[in-house]
């Protein structure tokens, strides 16, 4: 018999665990109380990454004399950039909806609640009620609010603020230097705002590999963002320009004038409302508790993405949604969250999967390191003038690759052959003796391979 899914929660991880259902043969509601695409289409990933590659050609532009290129006259047209970037998101939106209606799914505008095991009601313009045999919890997550004198303020944002500002502030103050954090201060900083980044943490991007978190750091101090590590927001006030953020640093307040502060502090699971405490769905520090197939303690109700605070990151929704509505309809999932790659999109870019370095030690895992530096390699020479590195951790006794840290040009798609390489748990051996096309940036993942051994073709040995 057929059955039926409800998908509550239309982002990345609900709109493709819905079609995925669909394929699989069930009838397959989708409730969606804002816009079809969630934070990642509406107010996250594409948003930032439409402003972000026109910015990196604005920065291509700039520096385009030496490389032959001459340009009168370039500047950034913000309003012309907003609208840009509104035309992209309404395209994917618009995307999302016609593979939905394409796949049979039935979209309910509306807040979704669990009513029990078995019933969700649709609260809105038509209210409803629907029966379910599987229910997938995709409910999200919101930014982290901390509570400071100020924080109420008019000039205090959160990302989806910061991506549609109607003019560019002159000064910024950024809390968090996240990932959030760091695409928006790179973001800011090209179209000539003075950006400061107030991490409490003594470095930036923890959980990316520490090397490459200090060379982002070096790079975007570089280009005039002020890091103040190890430091602290107090207090907001007004100021004279907007307002003046309170820093605290080594005992220290400094008063930085910023006509906006952007509080990137991390994401919190959404995992109350939506009839949750009435059923009992059970939460562990915020986030819905599940199983290894994503199921909650209520065998037919799943949850996945930023809602269990696993990874929040869309393709992992994505790929959560896939297993639990494959495990829901009686087929063997397949989710090896040690391929989940996390990448920034910042110039050069940035990108990693499996183990950091730091991971590694702390969990005392024998080890080799093989690093390749850019500059040996010819297309990422011609690309952006040598820089980045790639960096190979293998096994210390069998060669197998562990994790895969880069930056460079266009890494954020190269990293997928390294994913690959982690689920067929290949060698060093094996990235090497697959032939990598010439020139091309991903010949560097197979210096870095041979740089395990010390072995590179284009990099002078280290001291033996
Ligand atoms: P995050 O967890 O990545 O970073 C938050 C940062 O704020 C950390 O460095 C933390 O130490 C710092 N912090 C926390 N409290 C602070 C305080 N009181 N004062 C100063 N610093 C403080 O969170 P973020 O950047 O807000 O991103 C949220 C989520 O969205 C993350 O899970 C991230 O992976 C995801 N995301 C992914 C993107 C991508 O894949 N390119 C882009 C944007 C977000």
């Amino acid at each position: 018999m057929q059955k039926t899914i409800i998908v509550i929660g239309g982002g990345p991880g609900g709109y493709v665990a819905a079609i995925r259902a669909a394929q699989l043969g069930a009838k397959v509601h989708l409730i969606e109380k804002g816009n079809l695409g969630g934070t990642c289409l509406n107010v996250g990933c594409i948003p930032t990454k439409a402003l972000l590659h026109t910015v990196e050609l604005y920065e291509a532009v700039k520096s385009a004399s030496p490389i032959g290129l001459k340009v009168e006259k370039c500047s950034i047209d913000w309003s012309g950039l907003q609208k840009h970037r509104q035309v992209v998101v309404d395209r994917l939106v618009g995307g999302v909806k016609g593979l939905l209606k394409a796949n049979g799914v039935e979209v309910h505008q509306g807040e979704g609640v669990l009513k029990d095991k078995n019933t969700v009601s649709v609260v809105g313009a038509a209210s409803k009620e629907l029966p379910a045999d599987y229910i997938v919890l995709a409910l999200g997550s919101s930014p982290v609010k901390l509570n400071f004198p100020g924080s109420e303020l008019p000039g205090v944002i959160y990302s989806a603020a910061a991506l549609s500002l109607e003019k560019i502030p002159a000064s910024m103050v950024i809390v968090g230097g996240g990932v959030i954090g760091i695409e928006l201060a790179a973001l800011y900083n090209s179209v000539g705002c003075k950006v400061t980044v107030v991490e409490m943490l003594p470095e930036i991007l923890p959980p990316v590999d520490s090397e490459l978190a200090i060379q982002v750091r070096e790079e975007l101090s570089q280009r005039g963002v002020t890091f103040m590590n190890e430091a602290k927001l107090t207090e907001a006030v007004r100021g004279q320009n907007g307002l003046i953020a309170k820093v605290e640093k080594a005992g220290k307040v400094h008063e930085l004038e910023a006509e906006k502060i952007l509080m990137a502090v991390g994401r919190r699971a959404n995992s109350t409302g939506a009839g949750l405490e009435k059923l009992g769905i059970a939460t562990e520090r915020g986030r819905i508790k599940v199983n290894s197939l994503f199921a909650t303690n209520i065998p037919n109700i799943y949850a996945i993405g930023d809602c269990n605070g696993e990874l929040m990151l869309a393709h992992a929704a994505s790929a959560q949604g896939v297993a639990a509505v494959e495990h829901a309809l009686g087929h063997e999932p397949a989710y090896y969250r040690q391929t989940v790659p996390s990448c920034i999109y910042i110039q050069p870019e940035v990108a990693g999967v499996g183990m950091t370095e730091d991971e590694l030690k702390k969990k005392n895992i024998p080890y080799k390191v093989g690093r390749f530096p850019l500059a040996g390699n010819g297309k990422s020479v011609i690309e952006n003038n040598g820089k980045g590195q790639i960096k190979i951790l293998a096994g210390a006794k069998y060669e197998e690759i562990l994790g895969v840290h880069m930056i460079g040009p266009r890494v954020t798609d190269l990293i997928a052959e390294a994913a690959m390489a982690i689920r067929l748990e290949a060698t060093v051996d094996e990235l090497i003796s697959t032939v990598h096309a010439h020139p091309t940036v991903s010949e560097a993942v197979a210096e870095a391979a041979l740089a395990v051994n010390n072995q590179t073709i284009h990099w002078p040995p280290t001291a033996r």
